[in-house]
């Protein structure tokens, strides 16, 4: 298993990193093309572990894909062009051994049901940041018309008349449950009204991609989505929307080593909460015409209090990042997680670093330290891994950070990125 080493202490970032596409628009873009037999051609595709291990289990349902362009362009830091073809679904069960590597293929459910009037999807399972239920998504189908049943681990779903719309209102906000509703009622008899649903930007970007495609969608990007149904969808290309999960994860980065960074193809509007809890630390930003600038001149980081929410809200996806940039805060700080019930296993590897953190329920309480020192630690899921990376470039001496392949699951060439930009962070194969 890989491993990272990264050399602590090498000063302040500068330079330029392009931003990826989004590992969490592109995955649901690609399960979009199921409702179609025509090609869904996306551009901007991240190359990650996910989108790989995504179209591996898309093509057992009968999905070509091919890239378009020169393979040799593997290296490069933009990203590619796909073309997804599902002319034909040949299997439209998911099995457990797909769902349970990547808990985002449960929402195949969505698609298959809309295209096939059945399938048989494999429960994914549990998960190291909480729970994940999947009632939203089974209540949400059911409103719709869909039969389901649970057995032997599976959801067998059945709407042999084809899905109707309906109105339906989430009890919680889930962005998985919005995007296979949505995707699900595209294909449905009559109108759908969803509400209370995710207005995160990649819900808009699936939006405007199931419009692209001849889909009938208004309002997505506020609580309430209204859908008309159409007999068929057609084939478009779109262009997946910035990683706005990078981009303030690599913000933070510049807001703990100090420094001047263009993110490019970036937006601060996909992430404003972010930004202005950003700006309480002492990082300056500004959005320019190719991207977005940060930038943090001498003197400490100064401590803010965050609250995980949806969107608009602060996301769960910086949590780790943001608590990473806390343990070096001039005070104490207050982090708080109300999404998932169980994303602090970063807490104790920080702690190995040197941190001050104390938790309370779902709350932590940060202590600034003036240093961290480096040590051995172990990557917990993909946004903490990243977390141990940035305190790790703070840190004094060498930090080894374990089971890198969480990393490569959402970050594409991070050490080729920060490297670039003054960090010394190299990967260790065994
Ligand atoms: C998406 O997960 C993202 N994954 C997550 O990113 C992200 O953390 C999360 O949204 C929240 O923003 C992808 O987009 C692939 P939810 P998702 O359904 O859709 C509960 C990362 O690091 N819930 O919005 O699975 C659930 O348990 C990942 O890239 C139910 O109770 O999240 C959680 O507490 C991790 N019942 C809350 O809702 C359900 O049926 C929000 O989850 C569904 C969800």
């Amino acid at each position: 298993m890989d491993r990272i080493r990264i050399v602590g202490g090498t000063g302040p970032l500068n330079g330029v990193i392009p931003i990826s596409g989004a590992k969490n628009a592109a995955l649901p873009l690609m399960i979009a093309s199921l409702l179609t037999d025509e090609t869904l051609t996306l551009e901007n595709v991240p190359r990650l572990a996910d989108v790989e291990s995504l179209t591996r289990i898309l093509s057992n349902h009968g999905t070509d894909y091919a890239v378009q362009g020169k393979r040799a362009g593997q290296g490069s830091l933009t990203g590619q062009t796909i073309n997804f073809s599902a002319g034909s679904i040949i299997d439209t069960t998911a099995p457990y051994e797909l769902v349970s590597k990547m808990r985002a293929s449960f929402w195949v459910i969505g698609p298959l049901l809309a295209r096939m009037g059945e399938c048989r999807v494999s429960l994914p399972g549990g998960c190291a940041i909480g729970t994940r239920p999947v009632d939203l998504f089974l209540d949400a189908l059911t409103a719709l018309g869909a039969e389901l049943e649970v057995e032997a681990g599976y959801v067998k779903a059945k709407s042999p008349k084809g899905l109707i719309g309906a109105t339906y209102r989430f009890p919680k906000v889930s962005v998985g449950a919005t995007h296979v509703a949505l995707m699900a009622a595209t294909l449905a008899k009559g109108t759908t009204v969803l509400e209370n649903v995710a207005q995160e930007p990649e819900v808009v970007n699936l939006a405007e991609c199931l419009n692209a495609m001849g889909a009938k969608i208004t309002g997505f990007g506020t609580p309430t989505i209204t859908i008309k149904g159409v007999a068929r969808l057609h084939g478009a290309r779109h262009k997946v929307v910035a990683d706005r999960i990078e981009t303030g994860t690599y913000a933070m980065a510049v807001a703990m080593t100090g420094g001047d960074v263009l993110l490019e193809n970036t937006e601060v509007s996909l992430l404003q909460k972010a930004f202005d809890t950003m700006s309480l630390t002492g990082l300056e930003y500004a959005q320019e015409s190719t991207g977005i600038r940060v930038k943090r001149k001498g003197g400490r980081i100064q401590p803010a209090d965050v609250t995980t929410a949806p969107f608009p809200g602060f996301p769960t996806d910086l949590q780790a990042q943001f608590m990473g940039l806390m343990t070096m805060a001039d005070g104490t700080s207050r982090v708080t997680e109300t999404i998932f019930e169980n994303r602090f296993m970063h807490v104790q590897e920080l702690v190995r670093l040197g941190a001050q953190i104390s938790l309370d329920g779902q709350t932590a309480t940060v202590e600034g330290v003036e240093k961290l020192t480096g040590a051995q630690v172990m990557a917990t899921d993909l946004r903490a891994s990243v977390s141990l990376v940035m305190a790790g470039m703070v840190a004094d001496g060498e930090t080894i950070v374990s089971r890198v392949y969480h990393l490569d699951r959402g970050f594409e060439r991070l050490e080729d990125k920060l490297n670039a930009c003054g960090a010394q962070i190299e990967r260790l194969s065994s």
